[in-house]
């Protein structure tokens, strides 16, 4: 079924999650909507433990809404599907399988029917270059670093072509050369592809340069969307032009003035 034109293409619906441990509930977020448009870049930015990953969870179909809803495309989602994947906080590959094939088995999972073995298998390597660790394919992940499976993690959602990427400060563990050449791949291909990408990040420069709006978090517990900034700096964007930027400077500001004076993290007793 197509998608009337007018509906969004991901709805997130009045959305509330609250955990129960015994006779004990937290409610971690509160009354959470957002209409999301289908190619559009989001990021997500909040003080640690404001509900992130679990928002990111819900949106991905591992953990289910308490009230509200998630629609994609009209649909209802409560379970994972191949059609959003994630790149998770904490790396998560498969032990017991190599670089390759921890990549591979996502490839076979969607296109099975669409491309051949050959192409798979070009597939899998061409995204693993892309990351830069065609060199380590052979390798298990505990013989490789933290930042090196982030990037495998990374290839393997990539290599899926979803229609949402979901990533969980994807780019956290990773040294700044490394982190601004994959930036500039998820621009690239996000810009080739015109898939719709949901980016949680602790980093201002990264959620500007990125995104098409900055979805900022009141800090938890029953967190809730504190403001929502547009970022209309035209694409292709480069990181160097940006820095002068008149827009860049105030979208910075904007983000920093919202995390540091007006939702300053307090640690929870
Ligand atoms: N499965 C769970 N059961 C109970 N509480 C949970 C569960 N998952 C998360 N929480 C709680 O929900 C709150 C939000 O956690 P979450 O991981 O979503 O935060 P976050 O914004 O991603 O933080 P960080 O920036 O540190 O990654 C925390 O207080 C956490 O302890
Ligand atoms: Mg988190």
């Amino acid at each position: 079924m197509i998608a009337p034109a007018n509906k969004p293409f991901l709805q997130l619906q009045s959305i509330s999650k609250t955990f129960r441990r015994g006779g004990a509930e937290t409610e971690v977020l509160h009354d959470i909507s957002l209409d999301i448009a289908n190619g559009e870049f989001i990021s997500i930015i909040g003080h640690s433990g404001c509900g992130k990953s679990t928002l990111l969870n819900l949106i991905a179909g591992l953990t289910t809404v308490t009230t509200g809803a998630v629609l994609l495309e009209q649909h209802e989602v409560n379970e994972p599907g191949p059609e959003r994947a994630v790149v998770f906080q904490n790396h998560s590959l498969l032990p017991w399988l190599t670089v390759y094939d921890n990549v591979r088995i996502a490839v076979d999972k969607v296109f099975a029917k669409t491309k051949s073995r050959a192409e798979r298998h070009a597939w899998t390597l061409h995204n693993l270059d892309l990351v830069q660790m065609g060199h380590a394919k052979d390798k298990r992940p505990s013989e490789i670093s933290g930042g090196m499976k982030q990037r495998v993690g990374i290839a393997r959602a990539l290599a899926m072509e979803p229609k949402v990427l979901l990533m969980d400060e994807p780019f956290g563990a990773l040294d700044a050369l490394t982190r601004a050449h994959l930036q500039d791949s998820v621009m690239q291909i996000h810009g080739r592809l015109g898939n719709t990408a949901i980016m949680i990040t602790h980093d201002v420069d990264e959620a500007v340069l990125l995104s098409d709006r900055i979805v900022m978090m009141t800090n938890g517990p029953s967190a809730r969307i504190g403001e929502v900034l547009d970022v209309k700096l035209p694409r292709p964007r480069n990181r160097l032009e940006l820095v002068s930027d008149p827009h860049y400077i105030h979208a910075r500001e904007a983000v920093l003035k919202f995390l540091y004076e007006r939702h300053r993290y307090v640690e929870a007793a």
